[in-house]
């Protein structure tokens, strides 16, 4: 046995030493340690020794598969060198190349436009709230002043789902207004917040999709009046269609949540399948407003006599058709990635025109 292991030995270290590339070496490692190797079939002939030659034909065969093993170690390290240098000799890299170009993504309109509304706004000093998709009808309906008979509450408006709470099915949101209710539920006046977010209508042509984008504002505090609610509105679209020029024009209109209750129209001029903001003697409205009622205020427990405000619910995406120029409201939401490479934003980090968020 003696001599076998020698043979053995040395025959292992001579094959190791002339391994030309990791392969072989890998092939030679198997054949002799594997669960077939030799050096394993050698360990396994030691328990059919006589008891008093294994112990040291035991030690001898364990000190064989160390040497084997270092050996084998030390070739691959010096295999992988060798393999390393000829890699690092064969192949170059030409730093004067031009860059591959990287898939670079786009901002869409509506995260860009709701982003450029809420810096205006964040700059004025309302805070961004939030409210689920799926709402109750207390608060997109009741809790606002909607009557039942109201025809936002009529199937052909509203998306009903077939889950119900308190006898009453849950819907989908009609608008922002609710986060109204819940900021005024959830904490104490004064109030100043925004609430850009998904909703939900029954409607589909070129200017309506069934799910469209608003931004809810919302000012509660002590002796507020309808010049606030001016005043604010039209700094808000200076600021943003970036003109200080812009003829704005509040027409009366009706909500019942609030009153008075107005739509503030922009100047602009049609023709030619052609929409120009800021010029011209027609009108186009972009946003309803008006003086939060006091039936809404004494529903949430404010009391109407200390307490007045205004709110607005504003389009984001009809602000971001007229501002950049987009015809279809339904392409917005198509998934098309020409039309994205097209009409989005290049996510740069360039602060906007007036200093608010951009990301
Ligand atoms: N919620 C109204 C709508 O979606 C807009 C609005 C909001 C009007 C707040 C007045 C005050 O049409």
């Amino acid at each position: 046995m003696e001599e076998q292991r020698e043979r053995l030995e040395g025959e292992l270290l001579a094959a190791i030493a002339a391994a030309a590339d990791l392969r072989a070496l890998e092939e030679i490692r198997v054949r002799a340690l594997g669960r077939r190797g030799e050096v394993t079939a050698l360990a396994k002939a030691v328990g059919r020794l006589p008891p008093e030659e294994r112990r040291a034909a035991g030690q001898a065969v364990n000190a064989l598969k160390r040497t084997v093993e270092e050996a084998i170690a030390r070739r691959r390290a010096e295999l992988e060198r060798i393999e390393l240098e000829r890699r690092l000799a064969r192949e170059r890299i030409d730093v004067t190349l031009p860059p591959r170009p990287r898939p670079e993504g786009r901002v869409h309109p509506v995260s860009q436009v709701t982003e450029e509304i809420v810096a205006i706004l964040a700059d004025m000093g309302f805070a961004v709230a939030e409210g689920p998709d799926v709402e109750d009808d207390y608060h997109n309906f009741t809790a606002l002043n909607i009557p039942p008979e109201h025809p936002a509450r009529q199937m052909q408006d509203t998306f009903f789902l077939e889950a119900e709470e308190e006898g009453a099915p849950l819907l989908l949101r009609t608008h922002t207004s609710p986060v109204q209710i819940r900021t005024m539920l959830a904490g104490r006046p004064p109030f100043r917040i925004i609430a850009p977010g998904r909703v939900y209508r029954r409607d589909y042509d070129m200017t309506h999709t069934p799910m469209f984008h608003q931004v809810e504002g919302l000012l509660i505090d002590r002796r507020t009046h309808m010049g606030h609610l001016k005043g604010c509105l039209i700094d808000f679209v200076r600021a943003f269609f970036e003109r200080d020029d812009i003829p704005v024009r509040f027409r009366p209109s009706f909500f019942p949540f609030t009153e008075p209750s107005a739509e503030m129209d922009i100047g602009c001029r049609r023709g030619k399948g052609q929409l120009v903001v800021g010029a011209g003697d027609d009108w186009l409205e972009i946003l309803g407003c008006g003086m939060v009622h006091p039936r809404v205020l004494e529903g949430v427990g404010l009391e109407p006599d200390v307490w007045q405000g205004f709110a607005f619910g504003l389009g984001i995406d009809r602000l971001a058709m007229l501002k950049y120029g987009i015809p279809d409201l339904r392409t917005f939401f198509e998934g098309d990635l020409r039309w994205l490479r097209h009409y989005g934003f290049v996510p740069l980090d360039i602060p906007t025109t007036y200093g608010g968020l951009s990301r």
